[in-house]
């Protein structure tokens, strides 16, 4: 299959040019800067990414250039345009003050394949404190904004490479940002026209191959997952069970701290969709293990200890399986560069399953993003409400109750989150604009109509939830009753990866209507908040 391969040099937007190149339907890899892959046939085109480091920085990350200029058509970004022409010849210098935020291209040259179907004064995204102050030899000079000269340039042949050796474009600005408001035509120019893809990564085309895939990997095997209500470990369970049927066992266990009827709805779910799923209501082991523990990290450890014991009493009643299949997506996967040039990992947990068991690893969403994950969901036909849902950590509410457990203090927060997310589901907001631009990228389906489109606030933010503070009581009065009770925290945040996020600006005559509603209908709660702090420094969740 015909793949862009993504060069990561430890921008924090590497993840976002991935996602644009998939959504022009092209299979692409983000690799580590130096972990170019040798003779790969799919191979159609690179990019470079952005950097944190200057190309004069000791500690920046360099890559030899030979193995890949020449070979495939190149785009630099930001830092990939800097290193390139730094490297060939040109020259690079700190700019006089930093080149941040919006500008504007001039003197565009609308000739150039890459900067077909531009305007002159396009809008462009900058963020560097370098600048390119000399191209190299052969480099023509092809976009300029007011203040950076060399915008965007391209050369029809790397220095030192044949005549018929690939071409390179660099641009200082980043494509992959919405405000860069033809940047994604500028994409689309480079990975489909000038590369040459056949555009034809989708759904459909994804969920075919999986299945055919996954019936030549599995065979007659037995397959067991476990399920979470959440959707990439539903998405997974879909597709595999379209492939092999019933020889796929679901294993979903109710630790007691689910939303408000969720494992009863969910259970309900998998049954129409026609999973073969062994619900486990292993509540009564979590509280009694839980019961009087308050240290956050303690709460944590019992109930990871004590959901492994569950699920693997269920897996071992399977005596005939051979594989263990997981939800694991391609940004759990993806080896991310930090700034001290070390690389990261983020592991799936495999769940210390008894090796006795000997179980092979099948992971069928490896290669997809968020959006593209509810894509093929949508494809499988599986209920909107689904595929939409909030992630949710999987040690439940007990991360959202400060203190110890009780099942009374899970039923406080129960109702009161419900309160709070039918709230956000009910309430409807027209966005237009980069706003709209941006929930309809993140997979949300949405009728444009003259430029606006109409969503639930819940679909427009990444993740919301309540908190029950049950370690604070503050006095209230209600009727001619004085009271001194919790009060409830509401946490709603807007975000594309978890990694940051920030506190959503929900409707204040939401706001009202939420906190009466729940004041009024959940005994035990007499005050609600609303959490406006960022992550980082805070957390999403509150332990
Ligand atoms: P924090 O609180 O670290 O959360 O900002 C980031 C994202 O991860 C989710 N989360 C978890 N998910 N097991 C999970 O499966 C966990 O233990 C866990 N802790 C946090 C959190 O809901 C948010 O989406």
């Amino acid at each position: 299959m015909q793949k862009i391969i993504i060069l990561d040099f430890g921008s924090q937007t590497t993840q976002l040019i991935g996602r644009r190149v998939r959504e022009l339907d092209t299979f692409c890899e983000i690799l580590p800067y130096n972990k170019f892959p040798q003779n790969d046939p799919d191979i159609i085109g690179v990019i470079l990414s952005g950097s944190p480091f200057s190309v004069y920085d000791p500690e920046a990350f360099k890559v030899d250039l030979t193995q890949i200029l020449g070979r495939y058509p190149v785009l630099g970004i930001c830092y990939g345009a800097q290193y390139m022409s730094h490297n060939l010849g040109g020259r690079v210098e700190p700019a006089p003050s930093r080149e941040y935020g919006r500008q504007h291209l001039t003197t565009i040259d609308l000739s150039n394949p890459l900067f077909r179907g531009f305007e002159q004064g396009s809008q462009v995204w900058m963020s560097h404190g370098d600048t390119i102050t000399a191209i190299p030899e052969n480099f023509t000079c092809i976009a300029s904004t007011a203040s950076v000269r060399y915008a965007a340039y391209y050369s029809p042949q790397a220095p030192g490479t044949g005549s018929s050796a690939a071409p390179l474009w660099g641009v200082q600005f980043h494509p992959e940002v919405f405000h860069s408001t033809q940047g994604s035509l500028l994409l689309k120019n480079f990975v489909v026209d000038i590369c040459g893809s056949r555009q034809d990564w989708s759904a459909a085309s994804f969920v075919d191959t999986t299945v055919a895939e996954l019936r030549q990997q599995v065979g007659n095997d037995r397959v067991i997952l476990g399920l979470s209500g959440g959707v990439d470990s539903s998405v997974a369970a879909v597709l595999i069970s379209r492939a092999i049927g019933d020889r796929l066992t679901c294993i979903f266990v109710d630790h007691g701290m689910l939303r408000k009827n969720e494992f009863a709805q969910v259970m309900e779910d998998y049954k129409v969709l026609g999973l073969n799923v062994i619900g486990v209501d292993a509540s009564k082991k979590f509280f009694g293990d839980l019961a009087g523990v308050t240290d956050p990290e303690q709460k944590r450890k019992i109930i990871g200890r004590d959901f492994v014991e569950v699920f693997n009493a269920e897996a071992k009643k399977i005596t005939d399986a051979r594989w263990l299949a997981q939800g694991t997506i391609y940004p759990d996967r993806i080896e991310s560069l930090n700034i001290t040039g070390k690389v990261i990992k983020s592991h799936h947990n495999v769940g210390g399953l008894p090796k006795e068991m000997n179980l092979q690893l099948c992971e069928p969403l490896k290669w997809l993003f968020k959006d593209e994950v509810r894509r093929v969901g949508r494809q499988l036909g599986m209920p909107e409400h689904l595929i939409t849902r909030h992630p949710f950590p999987g040690p439940g509410l007990a991360v959202r109750i400060l203190g110890d457990i009780t099942p009374e203090k899970v039923q406080i927060l129960q109702d009161a989150d419900d309160i709070f997310i039918r709230g956000l589901r009910d309430y409807k907001v027209r966005l237009s604009g980069e706003e709209a631009r941006r929930v309809l990228a993140a997979g949300v389906p949405a009728a444009m109509t003259d430029g606006e489109i109409e969503v639930s606030l819940y679909d427009q933010i990444w993740q919301a939830g309540a908190v029950l503070l049950s370690t604070v009581r503050s006095v209230g009065v209600m009727g001619d009753e004085r009271t001194y009770e919790h009060p409830v925290a509401l946490r709603a945040v807007t975000s594309t990866d978890a990694m940051t996020a920030d506190w959503a600006h929900l409707p204040y005559d939401f706001m009202a209507r939420v906190s009466t509603d729940i004041i009024n209908h959940v005994r035990g709660v007499n005050r609600v908040c609303y959490d406006i702090s960022s992550k980082p420094p805070a957390t999403i969740e509150w332990e």
